[in-house]
């Protein structure tokens, strides 16, 4: 996590002309998306599933799993998609598919937890094309990766990160269908009648969250999430920094936070870092790129320090309640 907030605060500052950075900048873009994805958002969906008992995938995997996520960012950093980050990052899929595997008895379930294991083979069926056209037609490759992350976001993360704070299932009937939706929207089929995609989610995620018993911070973060989903549809498409600006607040702020659960204090610091980052970037036209890009790296910055000791606590309370089990009892709820 913590190279991966480096890497984009790295690309931050050289876009605010604070400095330079070594080697070619879409190189780095994309060892900086894919950690993020493969390194943070993953294993961070692998620790909630484990405490909601979810069966996933166990430290021996996640040994493998790590350094070919970790063999990526560097293959990615010097040489783009090459044969070398698509063989790492095959790898990855492998464990992807493992995890599915060994989850799939939330196929029982009823809530939207339930998609994750259909979602995981929806989403590595994009690999093989997005690596295909990233030379051929660079600007479908950038279609299928917004669809593709919107996917993983929405599908296979969002609702593990609901059930970990203890938010009431979505209803997976109508979420898979609004949620497949608004994947191919943000990206493959930006059409007007994909947005009622995009609308279903943000319904439905405000129902879940006005009946869930949660904390004011995680439902005041994802109901910032459901208001710019509403302002994208309404306002119709957007710039690239505020999709970014969009995006970061959405990993950074609400689904960080509910993934590795931190409350009180850290909690609003952690969620007013992604909100500063989210707003200087959809701000970006009013604010100017030298000062838009300055505000985004220092609220990195800070997101990145209230980020690692709201991880580290999260990761103690996670041990202690885990302790139990290891007696006997069930550290299940
Ligand atoms: C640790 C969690 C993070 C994850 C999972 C993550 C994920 C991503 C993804 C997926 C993209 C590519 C978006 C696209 O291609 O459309 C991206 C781009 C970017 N991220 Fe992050 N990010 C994280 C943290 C950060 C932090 C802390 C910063 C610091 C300011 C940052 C700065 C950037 C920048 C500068 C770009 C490129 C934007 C551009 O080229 O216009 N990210 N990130």
């Amino acid at each position: 996590m913590i190279a991966t907030a480096i890497w984009g605060v790295a690309m931050r500052g050289m876009l605010a002309g604070l400095w330079t950075v070594p080697g070619d900048y879409a190189h780095l873009r994309h060892a900086h998306s894919h950690g993020g994805v493969y390194l943070v958002v993953f294993p961070l969906c692998v620790l909630a599933w484990r405490h909601l008992g979810v069966p996933s995938v166990g430290r021996r995997t996640m040994v493998w799993y790590y350094a070919a996520g970790a063999a990526s960012i560097v293959t990615f950093s010097l040489a783009g998609y090459s044969v070398f980050s698509i063989v790492a990052s095959t790898i990855v899929a492998g464990g992807w598919l493992l995890a599915a595997y060994r989850g799939r008895s939330v196929l029982e379930q009823q809530g939207a937890l339930r998609l994750m294991p259909v979602a995981f083979v929806i989403v590595t069926a994009f690999i093989p094309p997005i690596a295909i056209f990233t030379r051929r037609n660079p600007a479908m490759a950038t279609m299928l990766v917004h669809s593709f992350l919107a996917t993983l976001f929405l599908l296979i993360a969002l609702p593990a990160a609901l059930r970990r704070i203890g938010a009431v299932p979505l209803d997976a009937r109508i979420y898979a269908p609004s949620a497949l939706m608004a994947a191919a929207y943000l990206g493959a089929w930006p059409v007007a009648i994909a947005s009622a995609g995009l609308l279903g989610v943000a319904a439905l995620l405000s129902w879940t969250l006005l009946r869930s018993p949660i904390e004011r911070v995680h439902r005041l973060a994802f109901l910032g999430f459901v208001a710019g989903s509403v302002a994208l549809v309404v306002f119709g498409p957007v710039s690239h920094n505020t999709t970014i600006g969009g995006l970061h607040y959405l990993l950074l702020g609400p689904l960080f936070m509910a993934l590795a659960p931190t409350y009180g204090v850290m909690a609003w610091c952690i969620f007013a870092a992604a909100a500063t980052m989210g707003a200087s970037l959809v701000g970006f036209s009013w604010l100017g790129p030298s000062l838009a890009h300055t505000i985004a790296s220092a609220a990195g910055v800070a997101w990145a320090v209230f980020a690692t000791i709201g991880l580290v606590r999260a990761w103690r309370a996670t041990t202690e309640q885990a302790e139990p089990a290891v007696h006997g009892a069930s550290a299940v709820p």
